[in-house]
This record gives C-alpha cells, structure tokens and sequence, in this order.
C-alpha cells in the first residue's frame, strides 16, 4: 500500500493535474502515492492516508468521476477510523456553493470516522490562474502536520 492515496474528482481535469503535481511533490518529500482518478470503494483500503482532491460542479454538486465513491461511503457507511485525510477544495467565488464538493465530502469523511490532518484547502480559481501554487504551499504545512499524526 502507498504511503499516500490521492484521490481526483474532476470534470474538466484541473483538478486532476492538481493532484498529479501533488503526487510528485509527496514522492519528492519521500512519500509512496498512488493517484486514483475517481475511483470507487472497492480500489480504496480503508486505512492509510488519504489525499482528496475535488472541484465543484453544478450548484455545490461533486464532479461526476467522484459522486459514485461518494454515493458508495453514504450507501455503505464503511468504518473509517483507521483512516487519516486530508482535504483539497478547487472552486470559484463566483458561485455561492464555493467549493461545496469538497465540504460534503469532508463531512461524510468525518461522519464515518476518519480523522483530518489539517484545514481544508479552499483554491479559487479566480484569484489562482494555476491552482497548483496554492495548493503546493498547502502541501507543505500539511507534510508537516502528518509528521505528527
Ligand atoms: C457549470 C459549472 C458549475 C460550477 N459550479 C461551481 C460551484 O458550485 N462552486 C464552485 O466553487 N465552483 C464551481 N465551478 C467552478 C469549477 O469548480 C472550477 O472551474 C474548477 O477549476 C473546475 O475544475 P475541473 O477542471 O477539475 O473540473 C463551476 C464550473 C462550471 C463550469
């Protein structure tokens, strides 16, 4: 198993270079990862560390590659506690559900067990033509913070 699990839900694929850079920064720092775009429960071990990764779409809506993952942790309410995540929201202001995705995901995380390692990332793309920057500083301190977990 990989050090790290980082897990996409994209629609148009930002979100998907974001966690692919993350990735090679956590290798970078002396981590194992595996990158899952969308996957589903069963590509998933429930223990570990997880990296979520998601925009938004619709009003607040996951993106389409996640929601099945989403609708299978709410369906199955699998036990989470031996899990560890962390949480990367990529979104617009212009919407009154900035990044909403990533809130219900976290929210259902938390509702089964997990345990989040740092503050939710929330990167808006208006102010971020490239949102890897942010969330590349994010990495950082949340490198930081798993040392201690
Ligand atoms: C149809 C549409 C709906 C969107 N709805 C939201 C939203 O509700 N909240 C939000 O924060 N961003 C919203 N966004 C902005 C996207 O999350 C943002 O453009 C993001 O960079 C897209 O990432 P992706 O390439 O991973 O799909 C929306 C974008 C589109 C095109």
């Amino acid at each position: 198993m990989a050090d790290i699990t980082l897990i996409s839900g994209s629609t148009l694929g930002g979100a998907e270079y974001v966690a692919e850079h993350l990735a090679e920064k956590l290798e970078d720092a002396g981590f194992t990862t595996e990158t899952l775009h969308g996957p589903l429960l069963e590509d998933l071990s429930l223990q570990g560390t997880w990296l979520i990764v998601t925009s938004t779409h619709g009003a607040g809506d996951l993106p389409d590659n996640i929601q099945p993952l989403y609708d299978e942790l709410n369906a199955q309410k699998p036990d989470l506690s031996s899990v560890h995540f962390g949480a990367v929201g990529i979104g617009s202001r212009e919407y009154d559900t900035f990044c909403g995705a990533i809130e219900k995901f976290e929210s259902l995380l938390l509702s089964l067990g997990a345990k989040q390692t740092g503050e939710t990332a929330r990167i808006n793309v208006l102010e971020h033509d490239i949102p890897e920057d942010p969330a590349e500083v994010w990495l950082g301190s949340w490198i930081n913070l798993l040392k201690n977990d």
